[in-house]
Parts: C-alpha cells; structure tokens; sequence
C-alpha cells in the first residue's frame, strides 16, 4: 500500500503536477472555455435505426428565441473532404449533416445552432423531421450464427488446426461479452473559432491534438500549421477520445457558416452512442493438453460487431497466438455490421475480449487436469515469443505469479469448488493473466531551460488521467538529478512540436524517451558550454563534466563547479532550447517481442441465499519495466481494476431490437461499479527495467490493469460455487439464483 493517503502529509515526489488545477476547478476542460460570442450547437438525433430523412422542416425551430441556425443535408455548407476531388482525403466515417441516410438509431440528422444553450435545447423538439423506414437488424446473437452476415477478419494457423482435439485432456467453452460504453465523466465538446477562411483554433476533448488537427487540416483543405488544436485537460477517456467524432467537424461547419464561434456539445445519453464503444462479442475456445499440463492446442475463433458503414475489427484472438508455448494454434475472427453506430478501441481493445475468454478456457482446463491454475500456467510459460519466435525483451510474469499467490492468500483455496464457505458466503479464489504490446513511437520535446535554472518541457500530447506531465516531470528529474518543482511540462496544444496520441499504453516509453533525449541533450550542452565560458573548465573534457543539482562540475575535482544559472548568465544567454525526436523503433528492438503482462488475483464471495457475487480482496500484479511515477501507475492500475469489475459485474448496454434504440443510455441504468462494489486493491509491480524497449526501461501500464481481469472474477466465482458464467456480465441469474 502507498503510503500517500495521508492527506495532511506533505506532497511526495509524484504526487499529480496538475492535481491543484483539478482539485480548484481552475483546470479548464474542453466545454468550459470562455469564448466570446460563442453560440451553441446540439445535435437532433434520428428516431428510426435504418432508412432516409425525406424532409425537415425547421421552420418552428428558426422562430423560437435565440435560434441561429437548423443545419442538416438540406443546407450544409460543402466540406472539401466530404466530397473530396479524386485522390484528395475523403473524411473517415459518417458524414455528419451530409446526406439523408440513416445508418443508427441516434444518428445525429441536424444541428440546432443558437446563442445559449438552454435556447438550444428548448428548440431542439421544435425540428420537425419525417422518415422513410427500412428494416434494421441490431441484433448480435441472432445474426451472428448468419454466416452470409459475417465478414472474414483474418485467420491464423500454425502447426495442425483443431489439434487440441486430439489431446488427452481437452476443453471447449463459448464466451459471450455484450457492448461496453466508455462513460468517462467529461463529456466530449468541441469549441469552434475561425479566424478568416482558412485559420481555425478548436477546443476539443481528444486523446490526440496532433491527430485532430491533422484531420481538420485535411477536411477543411486549410495548411496544418493554420489549426491549432488545444486540449488542456481531458476529464477521462479510454480510447474514445482517439478519432476525431461527428460533433467535431459538425462545430467547425457551424462555426464556418455563421461566422461566429460554435460548441457542439453531446449530451450524456449522446456519449452512449456518438463517441464508439467496445464491440459486443462471440468467442470460443478449445484448448486442450497433456496429461501433465502441456498445451497440445489452441483453438479460438471470435465474432464482434460492426456498424454498417465502417469496417472495425480489433485483435480479439491474438492474444491466444502468443501468451503461452503451444506448438498448434489457429484462430478465426470475423465480424458482424450491423445498423449500429461504429465501434472503437476501448482500454484493452481486443485483449480485454480475448483474455476473458482464453483465461477462463485454461482455469475451465486447469479443473479437468486437476492442476492448480498458476501451476498449468507456469507449465507452459515461455521466453520465446512463439508467434514470431522472438525472445521477449524481459518477462517476469513467474515474479508476479509468485506475488500474487502470497498476497491473495492462494493457500486457502480449495481446489473442489463449492467447499469454502465464510457467514453465509460461499468463498471462491481465481486468477487471471492480461498481455498488451509495448515498444516506443516518435515523439517530438522541447525543451527550454530558463535564466534562473528552472526547465519548461512542451509535447502536443494530451492527458486523459494518466497523469502524463506528472510521469515525464519525473523523468526530467531524474535525467537532469534536479528538483521535481523546477521543471513543468507543458502539453495539450497542437503548436507544441509533435507528440503521439495518448492510446495503446505507449505515451510513458514513447514520450518519455524523448524527455530523456532531450534532457541528455542538454546536459551534453551544459558540458560543452562550461568548457568554452569557464576559465577553470578550459583544459577539462566533456567525459570528465557531471550535471546535478543545476550545477556543472568536475567529477575529478569537485571544487571546479559551476552553477546552470551563472553558466546561462556568463554565456550572455538568456535561455537555452533544445528540441528532440524520440526516433521511433530501432533495429536492435525489432529482434526481441516486447509486451507488458499482468496477472490479477481476486477473492471472491457468493451469497448463499440470494448469489450475491462481492469482491472481497484483489491483488493486481504488473510487468512492465521501470516504473517512472509509482503513484500514477498505481492509480492506473486500480482504474483499470475498477473497469475489470465493471466487466466482470455490471457494465451491459442494451438495445431494443423492435426499435434499434438503446435501452441504457444513461449513468443510472448503464451500471458501473460503486464503491461498496469495490474492496481494498493492492498493486504490485515487477519493476525491473526493460533493457531494450528504450532508454527509461519503461513500459505501459493503462491496458494490462484491465486485461485478464474479468477472468479472475468468472474462475473465482467458479472456485466458489461450482458454476460458470461463459456471458458477461455475471449476475446471480446466471448463478442460477432467482431473482431477488
Ligand atoms: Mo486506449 S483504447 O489505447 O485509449
């Protein structure tokens, strides 16, 4: 446990660099920028799943108070990348406000523009809007067994397919997990200013600044360098924050036809169906062994859905192709479109899917050999990727295996399910493992170090929680062996120089290579400009020169010193900056498989009378490198904890499938855990550097807290009652308990 939660200690090293903002409200997230002029846009919403608007009529909406504009197809100005010359860029996705095809259920049809919000709202029924209905289909488990409805989205084999149907031991499951919705407390808005025709500044909740402006630039055929994207703060996301969604362009054509600044906000039951969600999914898995454990073969084929008008497909059964040494491996993923809107990568996208079902198909497994689950896993543990043959860069999943074990208690489970009972709670342990890619994109940091010593880093990324300027303060620190308080790092607009979106657990490597870079960079500097301006440095070489404590000095004699700041002031500089790429992969990584693993480990009670299902004690386990910031990461860890046991437990969107509308589109019946829901979580890291993945010896840690972890919670409850639940989200039903 951190010892942190004192709130009356003083500050640690760690602790948020931008926790006062958040904490006074004095951080301004996207929506809440004051911009003078600014009318308001909010979208009217299709009210069939499938067909054609034949007409609106906005006529009653134009007379009510404050109303500015109705845009739909009827009116909307061109958008050069909505119909984009042969070659140019075409718009990704559904042209919002463009044609009269209804592809969803909420499909935004127009947009009410007026000078106040709540004007906004009041006319938003005043819009009047006819259809011509088409026959939908919204259903996943029916269509899903419609092989002409499926679309093939890869296959995989290695050895003989279906091998494990020939092993002595063997099992077979299907697994069920329904859509998911991101839910994060900010609400995605745009704010939209054009300042002449071809300069646009935008306000927007993204994951990316660099990837939204790049975007506009391309839609609104203006020079990149004329938007400038600026996400100070991003009040959570978990992967939908990552394209840009149709409110963007919607408040930029808005903001273009009226000539005045527009915020396209959406309302929270608009975040259930505008901004992506995790695809509903089918899986099965066959898996079977040696009599001693060892995998003889890998079967896993899965089915997620689509929308209609765009193909997403996400690595649902990859995992299996590589977690474990297993000679015969094949897989099958297909997926089903539907008239839905599309779904998107969501914290874990495709591994989270994935490894509830191969997590629970090796406990199911695990029962049948009598073998205990760790066991069956460190059996068939490798250090060589056996997808692509490749060793892993570092791999310490036995370390987490071994800490879990010990501070779950695992010596109390009963490996007969059903046998622990505890005041009328029948007690269940269970574990499961999670995997996710890591490696090390480009990334551009400046640096500026200032007369008095202090250092300013700046990177167009964003941080959606992480805590992003928090973890890359550290690495400064300890690059430069400086106080954390005298360097801030600025990020959040896109005129910074360019850094990667915030996705795939990839901004801590990534970016903090280039914070490394560039603070080595400027050490070297130091060095060399102490030599040129200081008499005493004169004879010394750059190999006998040290930086620490903001002062230059001879590691032979360390009397021949020199302060940064006098350096700076000797030198007639008033500032020195240094910008530096992170360069991306280099050869020497491209010869190792490079992953962050985690294994989770749950205790679980199951109420007797009513089947109650409690987590009663979780322990998480992560191997991912160095870790930089250890009260960041372990926040991470523990919102991804959480996500898991929504997973495991609450989170199900539901559609009506008579209408295609969703039944759930709201924070009081889409459940999320509460926090009688959740126990004491204690985090544990490997923490051993990476020595490969790049100079910091870190890795992500967003995906892995989560992958896995819904597994731990089925196998526990399994370990508890003997029953096992193959269809997210457990519930007592499921246990076979009635309803209460
Ligand atoms: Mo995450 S799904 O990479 O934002």
């Amino acid at each position: 446990m951190s010892t942190n939660h004192n709130f009356f200690a003083p500050f640690a090293d760690d602790d948020r660099a931008d926790a006062a903002e958040k904490v006074t409200g004095r951080a301004k997230f996207t929506a809440e920028h004051a911009v003078p002029n600014l009318a308001y846009g909010l979208f009217v919403c299709s009210t069939i799943a499938k067909g054609t608007v034949s007409k609106i009529d906005e006529s009653d909406a134009l007379k009510a108070p404050g109303v500015l504009d109705v845009i739909s197809f009827q009116n909307c100005p061109a958008v050069p990348g909505y119909n984009p010359a042969k070659g140019g860029f075409e718009w990704w996705g559904l042209k919002t406000l463009y044609d009269n095809k209804v592809r969803f259920y909420g499909q935004p049809v127009a947009l009410v523009v007026a000078d106040s919000f709540e004007n906004a709202t009041a006319a938003l029924k005043l819009v009047h809007v006819s259809y011509e209905k088409e026959a939908h289909e919204t259903d996943f488990e029916k269509n899903r067994k419609i092989e002409a409805a499926l679309k093939p989205a890869g296959n995989y084999k290695r050895g003989i397919e279906k091998a494990y149907k020939t092993a002595p031991v063997f099992i077979e499951a299907e697994y069920k997990t329904p859509i998911e919705v991101h839910s994060p407390m900010e609400m995605h808005a745009t704010i939209a200013i054009w300042e002449g025709d071809d300069k646009l500044t935008v306000y927007d909740k993204t994951q990316g600044p660099k990837s939204t402006q790049n975007t506009l630039a391309k839609t609104f055929d203006i020079p990149q360098k004329n938007v400038r994207v600026i996400t100070e703060y991003v009040g959570g996301a978990f992967g939908n924050g990552l394209r840009s969604w149709l409110h963007v362009p919607a408040a930029c054509i808005a903001a273009k036809k009226l000539k005045r600044p527009v915020k396209v906000l959406l309302t929270r039951p608009q975040m259930f169906s505008l901004v992506g969600y995790r695809p509903q999914s089918w899986q099965k898995i066959g898996i079977g062994a040696d009599k001693t454990g060892k995998f003889i073969g890998i079967s896993h084929s899965a089915i997620s859905n689509s929308s209609r008008y765009e193909d997403f497909r996400e690595g649902i059964v990859d995992v299996s192709k590589f977690l474990y040494a297993c000679d015969n491996v094949d897989t099958d993923y297909k997926t089903l479109p539907l008239d839905l809107s599309t779904p998107t990568w969501m914290r874990g996208p495709g591994e989270v899917t994935g490894c509830y079902a191969l997590e629970s198909a090796i406990d199911e497994l695990s029962y049948q050999l009598k073998m205990d689950p760790i066991e069956l896993r460190i059996k068939n543990f490798t250090t060589i990727n056996p997808e692509n043959k490749l060793p892993w860069s570092a791999k310490n999943l036995l370390d987490c295996y071994e800490a879990g074990k010990t501070k779950i208690g695992w010596k109390n489970r009963s490996a007969i399910p059903g046998k622990l009972k505890e005041n009328g709670w029948l007690i269940g342990y269970g574990m499961g493992g999670g995997v996710f890619g890591a490696g090390k994109g480009a990334a551009s940091v400046r640096l500026i170090l200032k007369e008095d010593g202090t250092i300013v880093l700046q990177s167009a990324v964003s941080d959606m929680g992480p805590g992003t300027s928090t973890s890359m303060v550290k690495v400064a620190a300890e690059t430069m062996q400086m106080p954390i308080h005298k360097i801030k790092f600025s990020l959040g607009d896109s005129d910074y120089p360019p850094g990667p979106s915030q996705g795939g657990s990839g901004t801590t490597s990534t970016l903090g290579s280039a914070v490394n870079l560039v603070c080595e960079t400027l050490k070297q500097g130091l060095k060399e400009l102490a030599i040129q301006q200081v008499p005493t440095f004169k004879t010394l070489a750059v190999a006998d020169l040290d930086v620490k404590n903001e002062v230059v000095f001879s590691t032979k004699d360390p009397g021949t010193i020199i302060g940064v700041a006098e350096l700076l002031k000797l030198s007639g500089k008033p500032l020195i900056e240094i910008t530096k790429d992170s360069g991306g992969a280099t050869p020497e990584m491209r010869k190792y498989a490079i992953n962050s693993f985690s294994v989770h480990f749950v205790k679980v009670g199951v109420h007797a009378k009513t089947g109650e299902v409690k987590l009663l004690q979780i322990v998480t386990t992560g191997d991912a490198g160095k870790i930089i910031s250890e009260n960041t990461a372990r926040s991470q860890m523990l919102g991804g904890v959480v996500g898991g046991i929504g997973m495991a437990l609450k989170e199900e969107l539901t559609i009506n499938h008579t209408t295609g509308e969703i039944e759930n589109a709201s924070l009081g019946t889409y459940h999320l855990p509460l926090h009688t829901d959740i126990p004491p979580i204690e985090v544990w890291f490997v923490n051993k550097p990476d020595p490969i993945v790049n100079a910091i010896g870190a890795k992500g840690v967003g995906e892995i807290s989560l992958i896995g972890f819904a597994a731990a919670v089925t196998n526990a409850v399994y370990n508890a009652t003997g029953k096992r639940v193959r269809d997210l989200p457990i519930t007592a039903e499921k246990l076979g308990f009635k309803k209460v």
